[in-house]
């Protein structure tokens, strides 16, 4: 079994389009760390706006609040030795370096499919009501999103199962000694 480094929380900072599967890899990343015994949060982008983030709207400037607050308050369990998973679109680069900048014990994780993929999944119904015009400003439809330059982790999610990409996470994890084997 792994032994958590308990001195040290990290942010694990999941980035993609809606659709590409932060919140599933998310949630089994979490499975697997609580076998290690480490005290786990999950700031999942769709849970935080019906919280935290309750009133925020797809602008810019909406979309930068929301992200800072994911940012803020993941800093603020990580400082105290706690392992954040954040799970938000979080389209733009400069915030997310922001958080790393603030947060320093961050590991980045780009969820990377084709839109064409997130579209067909469409989980959430999204998709189709941007293409039916109903609603505007949805991210890789009609509004950026800018993809990592340098993520820790790398998970193609159309090509890898959810399950492998977790296990990339966790192994990254242990590579960077937030973890041990
Ligand atoms: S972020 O851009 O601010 O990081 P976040 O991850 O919190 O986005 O929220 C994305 C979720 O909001 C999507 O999964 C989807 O369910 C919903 N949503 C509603 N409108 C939009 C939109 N215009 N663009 C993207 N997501 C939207």
């Amino acid at each position: 079994m792994k032994q958590a480094n308990r001195e040290r929380g990290v942010v694990i900072w999941f980035t993609g389009l809606s659709g590409s599967g932060k919140t599933t890899i998310a949630h089994i990343v979490e499975d697997k760390l609580i076998e290690s015994g480490v005290p786990i949060e999950i700031l999942d982008g769709d849970v935080v706006r019906a919280n935290l983030s309750k009133g925020l709207g797809f602008s810019k400037e909406d979309r930068d609040t929301n992200v800072r607050r994911i940012g803020f308050v993941a800093h603020l369990l990580q400082r105290n030795g706690v392992f954040v998973i954040t799970a938000a679109i979080s389209p733009y680069q400069s915030i997310r370096e922001e958080a790393r900048a603030m947060i320093k014990d961050f590991v980045e994780v780009y969820a990377d499919a084709p839109l064409e993929v997130c579209e067909e999944r469409d989980v959430k119904g999204l998709y189709a009501k941007a293409r039916a015009g109903e609603i505007k400003g949805v991210t890789g439809v009609d509004d950026p999103y800018e993809a990592p330059a340098g993520p820790e982790v790398y998970c193609k999610t159309d090509d890898e199962t959810p399950e492998e990409s977790a296990q990339k996470v966790i192994d990254k994890l242990v590579e960077l000694k937030f973890l041990e084997r």
